[in-house]
């Protein structure tokens, strides 16, 4: 009998097939009628296992060439599945070549895998049999021609950016890190909770967030019906009650006459109908242009969700309601910053990963949070060698390095008042900041970067914040000065991960919020967590992107996610 449980593994069984190194067949993709160059050229082998294998590849011309006066043609195809391309001879009998050789041409072809001459590089090329489809290129149209670009040329073609050899690697290198993302969390008991975008609360108390609003649009709406359909005066109204009062008359008079009833119902019917005019024209003549205001003030009463709505900062606030009910969550989804950051670090729309642990204090924050990052180096050595020897070979040398590092070393850790300690004594030693230390400043990047990339050359936890630079909901320490708030730094960009005991303790949560000049309104919700079954709890969270910055060594965080936004840009 068949067992409906096991599809999924069988197809696991399939997808480890495609990989499976030793075997001297190559399956076909499950969900395409063709093999993934992967498979063939990503084998310890190169592929050159696989000669004599009749298959069909689909994917884009890197590069192409004819030979031997036309007779044939070198294409390099890539499919995105791995760094490596394969490839492809083209005979000019089987197509038109000038067509296939453009940069950017998609192809899928079929024929036989075979080894090349002694001394090319490659281990096994394709001799094609048939060009089943082609997707021609303009050549002198293609956005992305042939020459080495630039990241910033790229931003302008976001589009078509994916096709070229950086980007998909950072793509392929980000998929890995979801995926590291949910296997550690899944493997530690966490359950993955999907916090909402649309909120209602300033989870960082910065004021720096997206509203979320339908009154503009209804505004504008309306005042374009204005103009095409004038809204009724006074005296449309007028007469339009005009008409009922005779209608009313008539209906009366008719009554009184002891009418036939069918003619009463028609007339009934009109004086019906004669309110339903006034009404409707009383409606309309409310009608006002601009934004509904109320008490001087915009009446969101009116918005969309009967109330002020913002793109979230951070789904912690709502992920505790689940740590504070099942105990190990995380929520990992997109996050909405409107600062004016033009740095190479902010986005305005990232991702990030929030655990959250209930019966855990700040160290058990860090110890997650540490073995969480050394989980995600170990899988992209493990699972993206060939990206990350892309990296290094065309951005930072040291990146693989990096990796290993920080995969097998343990983090230092020390307390804001050591770090600020280090860096006076840095200043003293002739170190120039363009921002001043002294104890209660925020740390700056470059006090981030100096602690981690010159003082211990590895990542930094740094503990115990002034509570003062801090969001209201850390937990304060007994020296009431500092608050239980860690933050993860690292090389090549500083702050990765941000993360705090919380405050469980409803008196000092609740003066903390004031403290903060917050309405209290808000949150009671978040201090009902602390009012009914209060539990120590902890979480942390960390910028996706930063991640990859770290992990490729990429400059710039608006070449590490596929579809950047920032000041004044949000193409697509
Ligand atoms: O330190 P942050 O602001 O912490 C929070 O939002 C907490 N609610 C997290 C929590 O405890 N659950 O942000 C966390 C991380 C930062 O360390 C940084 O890596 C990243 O998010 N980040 C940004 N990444 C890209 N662009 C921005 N504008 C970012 N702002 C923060
Ligand atoms: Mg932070």
């Amino acid at each position: 009998m068949a067992d409906h449980t096991t599809p999924p593994s069988d197809q696991l069984a399939a997808t480890a097939l495609n990989d499976d190194v030793s075997a001297s067949t190559v399956k076909k993709h499950q969900f395409s009628d063709r093999v993934l160059i992967r498979s063939i050229v990503s084998r310890p082998d190169g592929g050159a296992g696989l000669a004599g294998q009749r298959v069909r590849v689909g994917g884009w011309v890197k590069t192409g060439r004819e030979q031997g006066k036309g007779s044939f043609a070198f294409l390099e195809v890539n499919d995105g599945s791995c760094p490596a391309n394969l490839q492809v001879i083209v005979d000019a009998s089987v197509a038109d070549l000038a067509q296939l050789v453009q940069t950017g041409t998609s192809v899928s072809v079929e024929g036989l895998l075979k080894n090349p001459p002694e001394g090319t590089k490659q281990k096994v090329e394709l001799r094609v049999e048939k060009v089943i489809d082609m997707g021609p290129v303009d050549p002198a149209k293609y956005p992305i021609p042939k020459t080495k670009l630039t990241l910033e040329f790229l931003r302008d073609r976001i589009h078509f950016r994916p096709r070229t050899n950086t980007i998909s690697a950072v793509a392929r290198i980000r998929n890995a890190l979801a995926f590291a993302t949910h296997t550690f969390f899944q493997e530690h008991g966490f359950l993955y909770v999907h916090t909402p975008i649309v909120t209602t609360s300033d989870c960082e108390g910065a004021g720096e967030m997206f509203q979320v609003t339908t009154l503009i649009n209804e505004a504008e709406r309306v005042e374009k019906e204005l103009i095409k359909n004038p809204p009724p005066s006074e005296a449309d109204i007028e007469a339009a009650n005009l008409v009922v009062k005779e209608k009313a008359e008539t209906v009366n008079k008719l009554k009184s006459d002891k009418a036939d009833k069918a003619v009463i119902k028609a007339s009934v019917a009109e004086l019906t109908k004669a309110k339903e005019t006034v009404a409707k024209l009383v409606e309309r003549s409310k009608l006002k242009p601009g934004i509904p205001q109320k008490d001087g003030k915009i009446d969101y009463g009116q918005d969309f969700f009967g109330r002020q709505a913002f793109l979230t900062v951070s789904g912690q606030l709502q992920v505790e309601t689940y740590a504070c009910a099942v105990s190990n969550v995380y929520t990992f989804g997109p996050t909405f910053r409107a600062e004016n950051s033009h740095t190479s670090r902010h986005l305005a729309e990232f991702w990030m990963v929030e655990p959250e642990i209930a019966f855990a204090d700040l160290k058990d924050d860090m110890n997650c949070a540490e073995a969480y990052v050394k989980f995600m180096c170990h899988w992209l050595l493990d699972k993206c060698l060939d990206d990350m020897e892309f990296m290094a070979k065309n951005y930072d040398k040291t990146c693989i390095d990096r990796l290993r590092m920080v995969a097998s070393t343990p983090f230092e850790r020390i307390s804001y008042t050591e770090a600020v300690e280090l860096l006076l004594v840095a200043v003293k030693e002739g170190k120039k900041f363009e921002n001043a230390v002294e104890w209660g400043i925020d740390l700056a990047s470059e006090h981030e970067r100096y602690l981690t990339e010159v003082k211990f050359q590895k990542p930094v936890i740094v503990y115990n914040y002034p509570k003062g630079i801090k969001a209201f909901y850390m937990r304060v320490n007994d020296d009431l000065k500092t608050v239980a708030a860690m933050d993860v730094l690292v090389p090549k960009v500083g702050e990765l991960i941000g993360g705090s005991q919380r405050e469980e303790r409803i008196d000092i949560i609740k003066d903390r919020i004031l403290e903060m000049g917050l309405p209290l309104e808000p949150y009671e919700w978040y201090l009902d967590l602390r009012r009914f079954g209060t539990v120590k709890h902890c979480g942390f969270g960390l910028g996706f992107e930063r991640m990859i910055l770290f992990a490729t060594g990429i400059d710039n965080i608006r070449d590490v996610i596929p579809f950047p936004r920032y000041p004044g840009r949000a193409d697509l």
